[in-house]
């Protein structure tokens, strides 16, 4: 089961590459594992606000469309079912040190259900082998400056803090660090 649009990981595991036709289904599992993980941190008006702006099935039919991303879907090779996603592209973090060809991986989820099974390294491993199809380059993401466990697992492929900024939620303003990736 391995073509460019589907990549076999391991016996249990398969990525996807997410069409239009998948938005419903990203935008449900995107929704689900924010709440999970962040769904406390708002009230519930920020968090329908952000909900829409970033996981309404028009917006992600939109990012789905884009040439610049892609979007991955990591999958049950037995149920087919959908254990997280990932969303890759251009970087386009506010830091001054980023040029035109670094990447980003600009969401990275694993359901909420699934996590510290490894489930995100095995992911994370393809998702690296795929920013880096054309050759070595910087990468970068945010994340969460509370979100420890996130920023644990980035540090391990090699993501360091390099910067802060500021991220919207609805009304709410999240402090969230900056981490790159030095081309080795
Ligand atoms: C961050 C995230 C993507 C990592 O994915 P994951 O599948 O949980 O990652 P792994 O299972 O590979 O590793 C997580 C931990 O489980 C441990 N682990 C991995 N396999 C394990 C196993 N079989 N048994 C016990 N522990 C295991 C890892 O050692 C790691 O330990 P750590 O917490 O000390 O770092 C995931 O937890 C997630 O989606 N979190 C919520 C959303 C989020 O924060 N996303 C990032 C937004 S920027």
């Amino acid at each position: 089961m391995t073509s460019p649009q589907v990549q076999r990981l391991t016996d249990a595991l398969y990525a996807r590459r997410a069409m239009p036709v998948d938005a419903e289904a990203v935008a449900r599992l995107a929704i689900e594992t924010f709440v999970a993980k962040f769904g406390h941190l708002y009230n519930m008006q920020d968090l329908q606000t952000y909900l829409h702006l970033a996981y309404s099935i028009d917006a992600v039919e939109r990012t789905l469309r884009d040439a610049d991303s892609e979007t991955w879907l990591l999958c049950d090779a037995v149920t087919h079912d959908n254990l997280g996603f990932a969303l890759l592209g251009k970087a386009s973090l506010p830091h001054a040190d980023i040029v035109p060809a670094d990447g980003e991986i600009k969401r990275f989820y694993v359901d909420p259900t699934r996590t510290g099974q490894g489930l995100g390294a095995q992911f994370m491993d393809f998702i690296l082998t795929r920013l880096l199809k054309d050759g070595p380059r910087t990468l970068w993401l945010g994340v969460y400056s509370d979100n420890d466990g996130a920023q644990r697992f980035y540090s391990r492929y090699g993501f360091e803090h390099a910067g802060e900024y500021i991220f919207p939620v609805g009304e709410a303003r999240d402090r969230e660090y900056i981490f790159k990736r030095v081309a080795p």
